[in-house]
Parts: C-alpha cells; structure tokens; sequence
C-alpha cells in the first residue's frame, strides 16, 4: 500500500459521512415535495445572513439587544417585521422556524397536537435541576404528570383567599415608612416564593432557572455554558425538597393511601399528599414538585410585577379599578366570587397579560413529516412544509402587539378594548390545547387578590419620577419588568406619615 492505513481509513469516514448528508438531503427534498404536491406547501421566507454557513451575525444582533434588555422587541420589529409573520433562520447552525401566527399556533397546540413534542432541548437542558415531569416530558410521562396535578387546581383547592392574606399581609407590614419608592417587583417575587416553598430555597431554585434558560436558548450549544454555581445550586434544591418529600411519604404511610392533608380543621387533598400515595420513588416525586414549582412561581410574580407596573403609570385607569373595588366589596375582604365579578378588573389583568406575556416565546419540535397552514409563498398564505426534527418557535409576545389583530392602538394598553374583543388562538398567555396551563385560575385569583388588596389599603400608588422610561424586559425563562416596578404608595385616609415603601 502506498500510503499508510489510517488514510485510507480517514477517506472512507470522509465519504461515509457525504454520502450519508446527501442521502439526507436528497430524501428531505423528495419529502418536501410530496408534501407540497398533496398539501400545496410552498417554501417559507429565510431571513438573510452575512455568514450562511451559522448565521453568526443574527447571533451576535440577538445578543446585543438580549443584553439591552430588547431581545424580544428585536424578534418583533427587526425579524417579525423584516420577514412577515413566519419565517426561517440559521442560528449558529440550527434552523428555526419562527412564528407569530394565530393559525400556526393553532395547529402546534391543537389541531395537531400529536405531532408536536416538547422535544429534547427542554427536557435535556432542564433535567439536572427538575428530573422529568409534567413542565419537561412527553407522552405518557407527561400524561401521568398532568392527570395527577388536575384535581390540586380545581375550584375548591385554589379558592383559598386566607392564605393569600396572610401573605399579602406580610408583604404590606413589611413595606418601611420613609417615602422611598419601593420596587414591587421584588416583593411579588419574595410573596409567591413564600406561598411556595419559603425563602432559605429561593436563592438555589433562581439560579437553577437561570441555568436551565440559558442552556435551553444555547440548544446544541449548551454543553458550553458554565456556571460553577449551577450543579451546587441543583443540589441545593434536591436537598431541600428530599426531606419535605420523605415527610410526607412517612405521614401517607401512617394514614394509608390517604390523599389529603390537614389544612387548620379541613381536610384537602394536596399535590404532594398524592404523589406520597402513589406508591412512586421520592425522587419522582421530587421531580414531579420541581417541575410544577417551575412552571407556577415565576409566572405569576411577572404578572403582578407587569400589573403594578402600569398601575403606577396609569392614574386614571388606577381611579377606575378603585372605584370597582370599592362598589362591590364596601371596605370587606374579598371573597372568590368577588373576584371573578369585577369586570374591570378582569380586563385589566387581560391586558398586563396581552402586553407582558410572563411566557412570551416558546418552542416545539415536530416528531413526524407535517405541515402547519400558512406561511408559504411570496404572500405567506400557502401551508408549509415542516420536517421530522424541525424546531417551530412561536412568539406571542407579537401576536398579542399585531396592528393587524389588535388595532392601531395595539401598543398601548388599554383594558377597554376587552369589552368588546373575544379572541382566539391571537390571545394565549396560558397557551393553549391540551398543554394548556392547568395552572390559569390559580394565578388570576392570586393576582386579583393582591391588586385588590392594594387598591384597598393604599389611596395612591404612581411611579417615582425617576422611573418613567419605557418599559424594557427581564427575559430568562419568563419575562418580567426589566428596570422593575417601582412605585411610590400613600396609605388610604392620607394621613401624615403614611406614605410607605420599601
Ligand atoms: C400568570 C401566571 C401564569 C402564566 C402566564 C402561565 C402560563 C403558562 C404557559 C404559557 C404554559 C405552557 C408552557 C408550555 O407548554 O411550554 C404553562 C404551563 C404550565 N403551567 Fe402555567 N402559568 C401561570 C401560572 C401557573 C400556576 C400558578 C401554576 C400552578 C399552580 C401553573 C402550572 C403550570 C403547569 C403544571 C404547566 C405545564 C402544563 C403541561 O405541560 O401540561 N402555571 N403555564
């Protein structure tokens, strides 16, 4: 032989591997075009790169405005607006396709359902922290998962006004009386940590969710991120959540395949009761706990911290949702029907949701050839073709700011506008189908409750002149308000000294 084995070998390996992409190739493009044969597909708008081969310039433009706190606003007015309501991008490698239409969303969670998976970036990149559960798994894991939490959020379960008041009592008591402005923001995160798990668990849990959102956007990238903190603070939580887990499997034990815990007199059934009872492995459990922790906690803090946001800045429409509350409960505390009556009210936490999403982009993978309705052709109304393994990221956080959806006036916020819309697939804080968050009535009569309260107990809540600029985004897994909200408030009755913060 001429040259020395290993070169024959390298060639070999060299030829294995073309052969083996263009075998890729050729079968993707026959696939696409039975596809567009059958179902009229035509092919999606790509967004236009310098470097074709990763895409390194969108990457680098994401991580600029990622680092302004803009990323989102990029996505909306710089790729959404450039590249119409469905296209496809290269980053750094991987291809996305990225939508905002009502329709597509529609077909990811609903109408096609089955060929959709919360696929591996999720589950892989989040499982050191929660294992696999109802927030990361597919198929019958998550069917299981989901079964099991359902009868925890039903009416009865989350109707329990008193415990919110303790809590808000706590969080109201501890506001200093020295006029500061006080960043609300970080109190409904200390507020839903407490009605969670308590506070010692906090700083462990945020920087496991900080660590699973980065590696999540990283995708195949994600082996490169580092943080010597991320596996201490896992552990962390698993050492926390263990013993309140193997209690509560000891206390199962000793009432039998009893489902309920004792809440003051009453008995009620309780998530963690129930998974103690199924007989399954402590950490199953603990990983059932993480996963709905994860998807519960941070979720409605975003939400009231956009709430009060635009309650401070919105002094007329504060005057509105005041004289609500005041009509209808004259001075008592508000009791769950209370809640759901105030129409304004309602509306007014529709529209914090509509314009802060707590979950503004999320992602599926498809686990068969599909297609998804429109997005095709020079106008984007022909369906398009999506491929086994293709990622489809859908962004509501510009769904819910479309002019053509929402009016001209779609930026602005403005609880009126609900008297009127009834939207569809065009509206979906909660997502959607049957993923839908189990969780929705739970965190609307939580954040009802805490802005009632406040309405109630203070005559003025305004933003501090020193926080007027626009509103900037916090984007890790959930959104919240990047600069925070930080508000001033004057106890009801005005009198000396009472103005508050903290
Ligand atoms: C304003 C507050 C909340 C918002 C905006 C919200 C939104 C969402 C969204 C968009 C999803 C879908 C995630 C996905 O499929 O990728 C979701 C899932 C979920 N949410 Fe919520 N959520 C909130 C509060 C809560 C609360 C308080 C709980 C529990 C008490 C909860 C429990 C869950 C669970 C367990 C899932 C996973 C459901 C599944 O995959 O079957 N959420 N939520």
């Amino acid at each position: 032989m001429p040259y020395p084995i290993y070169y024959y070998v390298a060639i070999l390996c060299i030829a294995a591997l073309f052969t083996r992409s263009l075998y890729a190739r050729i079968s993707l493009f026959q696939r696409k075009r039975r596809f567009a044969r059958k179902h009229g597909c035509a092919p999606v708008t790509r967004a236009r790169a310098w470097d074709p081969l990763l895409g390194l310039d969108h990457f680098v433009r994401l991580g600029k405005a990622a680092a302004q706190r803009r990323y989102l606003e990029y996505w909306r007015k710089n790729m959404f607006g450039r590249y119409g309501n469905t296209f496809e991008i290269n980053l750094m490698g991987q291809r996305l396709l990225f939508t905002n239409e009502p329709r597509n969303i529609q077909a990811v969670l609903v109408t096609q359902f089955p060929d959709f998976d919360i696929g591996q970036r999720r589950r892989d990149n989040s499982a050191q922290l929660l294992g696999v559960g109802v927030f990361n798994a597919d198929g019958p894991t998550w069917e299981h998962a989901r079964a099991t939490l359902r009868p925890n959020l039903t009416r009865a379960q989350v109707a329990d006004l008193q415990l919110f008041e303790k809590h808000v009592g706590v969080w109201m008591a501890a506001l200093p009386k020295d006029g500061q402005a006080v960043d609300m923001q970080e109190w409904a995160f200390r507020f839903v940590s407490s009605t969670a798990l308590g506070r010692r668990f906090a700083w462990a849990f945020n920087l496991g969710v900080d660590g699973v959102a980065q590696k999540i956007r990283l995708g195949s990238l994600a082996p490169l991120y580092y943080n010597a903190d991320y596996g201490k603070a896992c552990k962390m939580v698993h050492e926390y959540v263990d013993p309140i887990v193997l209690a509560a499997i000891e206390a199962t034990q000793k009432t039998g395949s009893e489902q309920h815990s004792n809440v003051g007199d009453e008995k009620r059934y309780t998530f963690l009761a129930a998974l103690a009872s199924e007989g399954i492995s402590p950490k199953k459990i603990r990983d059932h706990v993480l996963n709905i922790l994860i998807a519960a906690r941070d979720t409605s803090a975003c939400l009231m911290s956009a709430a009060f946001f635009e309650l401070a800045r919105q002094p007329a429409i504060q005057a509105k949702l005041r004289a609500e509350v005041d009509r209808q409960l004259e001075g008592r505390l508000p009791r769950y029907d209370d809640l759901k009556d105030m129409t304004y009210l309602n509306w007014f936490i529709k529209e914090a949701l509509r314009l802060y999403p707590p979950i503004p982009m999320n992602i599926r993978v498809a686990n068969k050839d599909t297609i998804l309705p429109v997005g095709g052709g020079p106008d984007g109304s022909a369906p398009i073709f999506v491929a086994a393994g293709q990622e489809v990221v859908y962004q509501i956080f510009s769904t819910h700011r479309r002019r053509d959806l929402w009016g001209e006036d779609a930026d602005q916020f403005r609880p009126e506008r609900w008297e009127t819309i009834r939207p569809h697939f065009q509206y979906l804080p909660f997502n959607g189908g049957p993923r839908i968050c189990p969780g929705q009535q739970f965190a609307l009569l939580e954040t009802s409750f805490v802005l009632v309260r406040f309405l109630q107990e203070y005559s003025r809540l305004e933003a501090p002149a020193t926080s007027q600029q626009p509103w900037t985004e916090n984007y890790t897994l959930t959104c919240s308000v990047g600069q925070g909200s930080w508000v001033k408030l004057m106890k009801r009755g005005g009198e000396k000294g009472s103005e508050v913060s903290a």
